[in-house]
């Protein structure tokens, strides 16, 4: 059993729980992912580790509340205990660049941060741009200052930062001269696509992170498949970081409609 030793609501729909999970802490990169079961007989689903330390054997989850597993997981309090927490799973991040543009949009923030996080361990010159749809939905706004040589802030409406999506911000800080050896982008698999967009118009490497449904996350399934450049490749396996100018994105977000209905529905169900 895996306690939950804090638990801190970052917005209405953004919970941040640390768990107690030593093994996991203990090797854990920046990149990598755990699938947790909130009981024995639930749904497994995977969630970017956003923070570790290895000394205290915690690692911090950072999930939205969008399913029925999110919603019951959010339910539970601090001293409770979730079946399983199984991981470091995945790939590591790549942690190389001299000056790198990490791009969160949303909940991928979570993501986005440990990655910016270890560029600024590794030396290199970070700017961050994060975009939220308004001001009750940032998150991590101080953490990503903390680590990044240059801050953004981009909403859709104004309301925090600057007005404008993150794409706007990247194009204006690449015509102004910023010259980034990789930009790394993280969030809603639209918003990659449209980062990925501008990035090939000028040629600077891209990695994204992928979300796609997982299942046993062993690379047994097939349920992650993604196809990048003429290759099927595994997100939990092979990933989930890719190169963004070679992943096939609207097949991706096809993919990840595929269940749409039944989600929407088993979280009802479970919310009567
Ligand atoms: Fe099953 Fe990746 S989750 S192959």
């Amino acid at each position: 059993m895996y306690k939950i030793l804090k638990k801190e609501v970052l917005n209405p729909t953004v919970t941040k729980m640390v768990i107690d999970a030593p093994h996991v802490a203990k090797r854990a990169k920046a990149g990598q992912f755990i699938i947790l079961r909130v009981h024995d007989e639930g749904e497994r689903i995977p969630l970017t580790i956003a923070d570790s330390d290895p000394d205290s054997g915690e690692v911090t989850i950072i999930f939205q509340i969008v399913g029925k597993t999110t919603m019951l997981l959010n339910e539970l309090e601090e001293d409770a205990s979730l079946a399983d927490f199984v991981g470091p799973l995945g790939q590591p991040s790549e942690i190389e660049g001299e000056k790198v543009c990490v791009i969160g949009g949303g909940v991928g923030c979570a993501i986005a941060y440990p990655t910016a996080k270890a560029f600024a361990k590794a030396g290199s010159d970070v700017t961050t741009i994060s975009g939220f749809r308004n001001k009750d939905l940032v998150i991590l706004e101080d953490e990503f200052k903390a680590v990044s040589d240059a801050y953004y802030l981009m909403s859709d409406d104004g309301s925090a930062g600057e007005k404008g999506l993150v794409t706007q911000k990247l194009e204006e800080l690449i015509q102004s001269g910023e010259k980034f050896d990789k930009v790394i982008a993280i969030g809603p698999v639209i918003m990659m696509k449209f980062v990925c967009e501008v990035t090939k118009k000028y040629g600077i490497p891209t990695i994204v992170s992928m979300n796609p449904i997982m299942i046993d996350g062993t690379g047994m399934c097939g349920g992650c498949r993604l196809k990048v450049g003429d290759e099927i490749k595994f997100a939990c396996v092979d990933g989930p970081d890719f190169d963004g100018h070679a992943v096939d994105f609207d097949g991706a977000m096809s993919r990840n409609r595929a269940y749409g209905d039944f989600e929407r529905h088993e979280r009802d169900a479970a919310c009567r």
